[in-house]
């Protein structure tokens, strides 16, 4: 046998062909994905979604509907339905107690951790929808270079972002308010900052702008430029790479609160805590080093891609119960083909309908999620009234 055939030798020029072709497949999978537009499209809510959603009782709909002073449902035969654009002053109206109050400002959640395919990006997108659909408005901050939530909001990183689109600009310093690059998105309630690779920029630009001048300080650029935008949202959500990168410690530093995804694995576990080390270390020696400190309002491991029949992660779930303790969430999000075939199609859970699925693992996931978004909503909720408590 000639072993040299097994040899298939590549390029510089064959490399970069290979990624000309696979971006110019990515455009034509976008345009087959999200006819006719090319663009997305929320969900529209049943009477009873609706009724869920503002916590009261479809009759009570009915009843508010003789009224005639929120948005009346288009009819599909005798079903109605609303899109959520017009489902939002509904729940709007009636969850108003649990949205933000108007002396309160935006809560800021970094969804972080050291590796890749945890499922930050998953959750920090369905976080936004589920808050979003609550009545919350809420910014979505893309910090990964991969632009995983930007794809995810039908925006390719490649071919449709800009530097104006992103956080880069306030990296370089050529602006100071992160405002410039917010755009809105398909869906309502969510609005949108960009990623694309040229935000890896960022990891040259900081650490140049600190040795040109040592007053600067890198790790509060996100912090600072965010100031103004949290009096227009209720919620802003960041999400990072699977690193520990200059611009990660920007999002934990803005942070109020931390959400960690972590599948119940060994690795994933001992690299959860190798997380917590750096990141300690780092703030020992940037913050406390300057007599400042940084303290969050509260840090969630969110046990993620759960396989409950595994019995190998059962271990490894009392190993995480027992490290993280109270700051385990409640709540475990199961692996389901629910999310896969989700995710195939550039969306989340929140972005299928009921009858697309099997009807048992589509509500298995979906709980999870609300679930997920009710716990996170209450701790938001507690950070608020601190606020107005400390004011
Ligand atoms: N609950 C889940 N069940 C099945 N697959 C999931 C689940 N959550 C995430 N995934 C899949 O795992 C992969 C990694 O998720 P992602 O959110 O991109 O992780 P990260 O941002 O941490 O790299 C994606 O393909 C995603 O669709
Ligand atoms: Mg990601």
């Amino acid at each position: 046998m000639d072993v040299k055939q097994n040899i298939r030798r590549q390029s510089l020029t064959d490399i970069e062909g290979q990624a000309a072709r696979i971006a110019a497949m990515m455009g034509m999978i976008r345009e087959a994905m999200l006819p006719p537009t090319s663009s997305k499209a929320a969900p529209t809510l049943s009477a009873s979604a609706l009724a869920q959603l503002c916590e009261v009782d479809k009759s009570k709909i009915a009843y508010r509907l003789t009224k005639e002073d929120l948005p009346a449902p288009t009819m599909h035969g005798n079903r109605r339905e609303w899109p959520m654009a017009d489902a939002l002053p509904w729940i709007r109206e009636f969850r108003r107690e649990k949205l933000r109050p108007s002396d309160a400002a935006a809560v800021t959640i970094t969804v972080a951790n050291f590796k890749g395919g945890v499922a930050k990006t998953t959750t920090a997108v369905t976080l936004a929808q589920g808050l979003a659909m609550r009545g919350h408005r809420v910014l979505l901050l893309d910090l990964d270079p991969q632009g995983s939530a930007t794809t995810l909001f039908g925006v390719l990183p490649d071919a449709e972002v800009d530097p104006e689109n992103t956080a880069m600009l306030l990296f370089t310093g050529e602006q100071e308010d992160l405002s410039y690059a917010i755009r809105p998105t398909y869906w309502p309630g969510i609005d949108l900052v960009c990623a694309a690779p040229l935000l890896f920029g960022a990891e040259f630009a900081l650490p140049a702008r600190q040795s040109k001048d040592p007053g600067f300080e890198f790790w509060r650029v996100l912090d600072r430029g965010l100031d103004q935008v949290r009096e227009r949202y209720d919620v802003i959500i960041i999400d990072t790479p699977p690193s520990l990168s200059y611009v990660t410690i920007n999002a934990l530093m803005a942070a109020d609160g931390v959400l960690m995804p972590l599948p119940p694995s060994a690795l994933d576990f001992a690299s959860s805590a190798q997380f917590w080390d750096l990141f300690s270390d780092l703030c020992n020696q940037l913050v406390r080093a300057r007599g400042q400190d940084k303290t969050f309002e509260f840090i969630d491991v969110l046990l993620s891609r759960v396989e409950t029949s595994d019995a190998a992660s059962s271990v490894v779930r009392g190993w995480i119960q027992e490290g993280y303790g109270d700051k385990v969430l409640p709540i475990e999000i199961p692996k389901t083909a629910v999310a896969a075939t989700a995710s195939a199609e550039f969306g989340t859970v929140y972005d299928m309908t009921r009858g697309s699925v099997n009807a048992k693992t589509f509500a298995r996931a979906r709980d999870a999620y609300d679930r997920m978004c009710e716990l996170i909503e209450q701790q938001i909720q507690s950070v608020w009234a601190q606020q107005i408590e400390g004011a």
